[in-house]
């Protein structure tokens, strides 16, 4: 191959003065063009198209039903260049790397929601800075948000079967259930325990009785679309759960909460708070703009203001802890005093 350029271009570039911030730049655009080609890929449905099966690009446009073939024929290039797909216009199949996109739900989800609400704060900051309408990802895209949090499930389910072994539960309350998958955690790892499910949102509730139904714990557990404020005081929980419900409500709001879920307590009992908190590190910086930047008064806590809210709720916090690595992501529990 002849030659590129002279060692003399080379010193020129890395002499400007500013070489690491272009590098540095040209970098992260590369990563937002992948990103978004493999969002494309799954929002188009190309890349399930050529899932379904290998084929040129006039059928791959035909099985789409797709007006412009030859843009067709150029993102395909685009995919096979970012190694999703590979062959050529007469015969396009699944690479590696995207059957490893499209077989997964846990990926699919984290290229929609990254390519999708989690830029598009950015895309739409200026307008947000100008005053204008707040936005709606916390109502709107929840599935998206519940399907990326999977990526924590193990880390989460660890911590509560450590709290179910160190003292096994007979009724445990999840508090903002979601799909129901710490209450399942739980109930698989208390075999004589039996749990209440509440969550205000009417799919979240339905999603929680599948949840339990399908791993066969539907008779141990009792899911109710509500606030958890309005449910009836009857018999104590020894155990409660608020995973990752904190930060939707306004910081003034949070010990009240708390209050209420202490109250659902027997003496001696534990509520396991599980929550992003506020760090220096940018995704939690990032996370806590995409919460204030929505309808309501949401952010995220920081360690001391959790700890504080718990104690302002007549709770006795152990000590916070790290669960999942990299991840501003802590649980702690409260213990109520006998
Ligand atoms: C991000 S989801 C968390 C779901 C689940 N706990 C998890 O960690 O996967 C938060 C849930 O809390 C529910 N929620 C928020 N405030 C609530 C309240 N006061 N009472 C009951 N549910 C509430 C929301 O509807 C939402 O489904």
């Amino acid at each position: 191959m002849p030659r590129l350029f002279g060692a003399r271009t080379l010193v020129t570039v890395l002499r400007t003065g500013n070489a690491r911030a272009r590098l540095r730049a040209a970098r992260d655009g590369q990563a937002g063009v992948r990103l978004h080609v493999a969002a494309a890929g799954l929002a188009t449905g190309v890349l399930d198209a050529v899932a379904d099966g290998a084929g040129s690009t006039p059928e791959l446009a035909r099985r789409l039903g797709v007006a412009e073939e030859e843009l067709l024929g150029a993102f395909l290039a685009v995919l096979a260049a970012g190694r999703l797909v590979r062959g050529d216009a007469a015969r396009w199949e699944l690479a590696a790397g995207g059957r490893a996109v499209v077989g997964d739900d846990l990926v699919r989800a984290t290229y929609e929601a990254f390519a999708g609400f989690h830029t598009g704060l950015y895309r739409d900051l200026g307008d947000l800075l100008a005053g204008g309408p707040r936005r709606r990802d916390v109502a709107e895209q929840g599935a998206v948000v519940a399907r990326v949090s999977a990526a924590f499930e193990p880390f989460v389910d660890d911590v509560l079967r450590e709290v179910v072994a160190a003292a096994p539960p007979r009724r445990v309350l999840d508090v903002g259930c979601g799909a129901g998958l710490q209450l399942a955690t739980v109930l698989a790892a208390a075999p004589g325990a039996e749990g209440v499910g509440v969550d205000v949102d009417a799919d979240a509730a339905a999603l929680a009785r599948r949840t339990l139904e399908q791993r066969g714990l539907a008779g141990r557990a009792t899911v109710v679309q509500d606030d958890v404020r309005r449910l009836p005081r009857d018999r104590p929980f020894d155990l409660a759960l608020v995973a990752n419900v904190v930060y939707y409500l306004p910081v003034e709001e949070r010990a009240a909460l708390f209050a209420d879920v202490a109250a659902r307590l027997a003496p001696g009992g534990t509520l396991l708070v599980v929550t992003t908190v506020a760090t220096p590190q940018l995704f939690s910086r990032h996370f806590d703009l995409l919460l204030r930047a929505q309808e309501g008064a949401m952010s995220l806590p920081s360690v001391d203001e959790l700890t504080t809210a718990l104690r302002d709720a007549g709770l006795r916090p152990r000590e916070p802890r790290r669960i999942a690595p990299g991840a501003p992501l802590v649980a702690v529990a409260a213990v109520r005093p006998s």
